[in-house]
């Protein structure tokens, strides 16, 4: 996207609350636009549907940000991103980004072995779309549901004994099926940025750990290489589809400490079903 300098509308979509962790990764790297962020908070999670509701519920979302006038869209969930992303680019006519590549890619980049662990949720796990990227890139891959960690994130439990014994577990069970000679662990889900402080004690030294979300907001300053989007402060507009003030609630452990109050100002209830 060259040559269309004005400062860029770029919509993120997840199934909820966690994509503000992709959220905050590109507006740190590209605080110069405006961010419209929609999140499903009435219908996640999408980790556990099947691709016929994914695919479904995110188009409806992408059309809804389309609608509203976004230059382009980052599918921040990694669940819809790998499930659907097809089925919502051609619900748009605007370009569209998932997390998916930008992790596989940010997992080759470092990857000696070229054996990879990926934690995401059941369904990711089960479309095997990190397994078939980093296929591309060479890998063998092990791929791990860890579909408690959702509810513990959301719970609020970041660094907790119960939250450490689960990842502990997952990680065991991942590497059971890996050799030693795995050196990167991609984390495929949105929340699971949250936890790296608390992975990096538990997963093996010799592991590095990738976060799709910060690769994701890397690939989006390529893709908009042309603007300057480095100086200047963002804009953001939040549209949720259940409670905004459980949105507004659970919204500053995602966004991170240093989220300033006047980010969550203006945060909207969309009703998908009254716009189509
Ligand atoms: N946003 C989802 C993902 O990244 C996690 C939460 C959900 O299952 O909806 O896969």
């Amino acid at each position: 996207m060259t040559g269309n300098l004005h400062r860029p509308t770029i919509g993120v979509f997840d199934s909820g609350v966690g994509g503000l962790t992709v959220l905050r990764a590109i507006a740190r790297l590209a605080p110069n636009a405006n961010y419209l962020f929609f999140g499903d908070t009435a219908r996640l999670p999408y980790g556990t549907k099947s691709q016929e509701f994914v695919a479904r519920y995110s188009s409806a979302a992408a059309r809804f940000l389309a609608e509203r006038g976004i230059d382009l869209l980052v599918i921040g969930c990694n669940t819809a991103s790998a499930l659907a992303l097809y089925d919502i680019k051609s619900a748009v006519s605007i370009p569209v980004i998932g997390v998916i590549e930008p992790g596989a890619d940010a997992a080759a980049a470092i990857s000696q072995s070229r054996e990879a662990v990926v934690f995401a949720t059941e369904a990711t796990c089960a479309s095997h779309a990190y397994q078939r990227a980093l296929a591309r890139r060479g890998f063998a891959t092990h791929e791990k549901a860890c579909p408690l960690l959702v509810p513990l994130v959301e719970e609020g439990w970041i660094d907790t004994p119960v939250t450490e014994q689960v990842a502990r577990i997952y990680t065991i069970e991942a590497l059971r099926t890996a050799s030693s000679n795995v050196d990167v662990l991609v984390l495929g889900c949105t929340h699971y940025p949250l936890l790296r402080p608390l992975l990096r004690r538990v997963v093996p030294q010799r592991i590095e750990i990738v976060d799709s979300a910060e690769a994701t907001a890397c690939s989006l300053l390529q893709f908009l290489r042309g603007h300057d989007l480095t100086a200047g402060a963002p804009t953001y507009k939040f549209f949720v589809t259940d409670s905004v003030e459980k949105f507004r609630k659970q919204a500053p452990v995602f966004l991170g400490l240093d989220v300033e109050l006047s980010t969550l100002e203006d945060v909207q209830r969309a009703d998908l079903d009254a716009t189509r």
